[in-house]
């Protein structure tokens, strides 16, 4: 079956515009901005409305393009291009992103005392986290801009998602990390997709000024989830996770956060999608920090009482030092916070923390659905937990968790936790409550090369695949 496509949206209708309600200054499309030249907000895109089509052609369109082979299409992002705002037929630059499962998690919702729990996984994207479906856009933009150099500040997975489709596009991209604090197997893509990789002694939010600073020059392009281009991609999670529920939005979304372009792109790719008629109302969606690093978390419980006001005269108070050892997400001056607390209005959302000790615990858990995330990913399970225990979520909800990262990004973690060599290394804490104890470790056995000895080992082994807590 053919169906007619719904006038695509165009780019000359499409603006960027200032989020701050007593600015809304607008740009045009190929302006190259981060933030508004008049008062120094955020940016968002802001479609050409009434060129995107009615909900039932649109829902119609993106399910039949699953059947087609053509790039756009098959891309779980360019899927969904009556969302973005690119012309007719942009340079797109794609890895085949998106469309991530959604998988049920018994054992995960029995743990936070569920009834079912769902979780989408965004690490398994091209580069196994969910920054490809924003870089997809993002580099496609820079193509359409003509620059010379793209850039990011990042803890491991943004880098290694723009050296990837830097490298696609033929582009040049140099990488910022804090040396020594990401994961090797992160670095490892960066460096084997050709990006020049930099490093600094810092923290992130360190490279982030110094990379913000860069991009002043003209040809050179920051690739950032303060750029609303990065923003776009990440919306259309909400248009598949959405399509997935066949259009039933759960009760509950939960998020780590970091940076906060994430919470902030799915809040933005929710609103729109109910604006076009496509659901009926939003989910709630829940933000999970580390309790290290945790700023916007703490802004939260201060001003929640604010959430209803469009315009508080809030500030965040950034962290100098942010610990956490799920790396990924040790930011402590989100530079998108304004966009997060705009979702948490929009959603009637909250924010949380969760320690190192639920961190751990909640990604074992996670595994043992045979599902694989990176640390980060497994606050989310955590939070959840935690809100469970609180009564603030109910066992009857509809909760789906977005897991952000692959397992595979942070072994290390993973082997320290199964060894009980996982350790909380930086000042501050007491002795005794510096090792994180694996409570539901699965260390591995060392074991003669006999049928007896292996055996022994296997008899013991507990009759179901139930995660069975240490008491030692
Ligand atoms: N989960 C993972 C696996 C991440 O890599 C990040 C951010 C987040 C969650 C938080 O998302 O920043 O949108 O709130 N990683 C960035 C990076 C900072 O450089 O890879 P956010």
């Amino acid at each position: 079956m053919i169906i007619s496509e719904p006038s695509r949206v165009s780019a000359s209708l499409s603006r960027q515009r200032c989020i701050e309600p007593g600015c809304r200054a607008s740009y045009g499309i190929n302006e190259r901005l981060y933030v508004c030249s008049q008062c120094g907000g955020l940016l968002d895109l802001e479609l050409g409305e009434e060129q995107v089509g009615d909900a039932k052609s649109l829902r119609s369109l993106w399910r039949e393009r699953l059947r087609s082979f053509d790039v756009p299409d098959r891309s779980g992002v360019w899927r969904f291009r009556e969302l973005l705002p690119f012309g007719n037929t942009p340079p797109i630059v794609s890895l085949g992103e998106g469309n991530t499962p959604i998988y049920d998690a018994p054992r995960s919702a029995g743990y936070c005392g569920l009834d079912a729990l769902q979780l989408k996984h965004q690490g398994c994207n091209p580069t196994g986290s969910f920054k490809d479906t924003g870089m997809t856009t993002a580099v496609t933009q820079a193509r359409l801009l003509g620059v010379r150099l793209l850039v990011c500040a990042s803890t491991g997975n943004t880098s290694a998602s723009l050296a990837a489709y830097a490298a696609r596009a033929g582009l040049l991209c140099a990488i910022m990390v804090p040396a020594g604090q990401v994961s090797h197997a992160k670095l490892a893509q960066s460096l084997d997709y050709g990006a020049k990789v930099l490093e600094i002694e810092g923290n992130f939010d360190d490279c982030m000024r110094v990379m913000r600073e860069l991009a002043q020059d003209e040809s050179i392009y920051l690739v950032n989830s303060i750029n609303p281009f990065r923003i776009e991609g990440q919306k259309t999670v909400a248009a598949e996770l959405a399509e997935q529920l066949d259009w039933q939005e759960p009760d509950n979304l939960v998020v780590p956060g970091g940076n906060l372009g994430n919470s902030s792109a799915l809040g933005k790719g929710f609103y729109e999608l109910l604006k076009l008629g496509l659901i009926d109302r939003m989910p709630r969606i829940t933000i999970v920090q580390a309790a290290g690093a945790a700023p916007f978390a703490k802004l939260f419980s201060e001003h929640e009482r604010e959430l209803t006001i469009e315009d508080p005269s809030l500030d965040i108070v950034n962290l100098d030092h942010p610990h956490t050892l799920a790396s990924a997400i040790k930011i402590g001056a989100p530079v998108s916070w304004k966009k997060a607390w705009r979702a948490l209005r929009w959603t009637g959302g909250q924010v949380v923390t969760v320690n190192e000790q639920e961190i751990a615990d909640a990604k074992a858990i996670i595994g043992r659905d045979g599902i694989g995330c990176e640390p980060a990913s497994a606050t989310t399970v955590a939070g959840i937990k935690k809100l469970v225990a609180e009564g603030a979520i109910k066992s009857y909800e509809h909760v789906v968790a977005v897991l952000t990262g692959h397992l595979l990004k942070d072994t290390d973690y993973v082997i320290n936790y199964h060894s009980q060599q996982l350790s909380i290394p930086w000042e501050g804490v007491p002795e005794n409550e510096r090792r994180i104890v694996g409570q539901f470790s699965n260390p591995p056995v060392q074991v003669e090369a006999s049928q007896s000895a292996i055996r022994k080992v296997l008899d013991v082994m507990p009759n179901d695949h139930e995660p069975h807590e240490h008491t030692s």
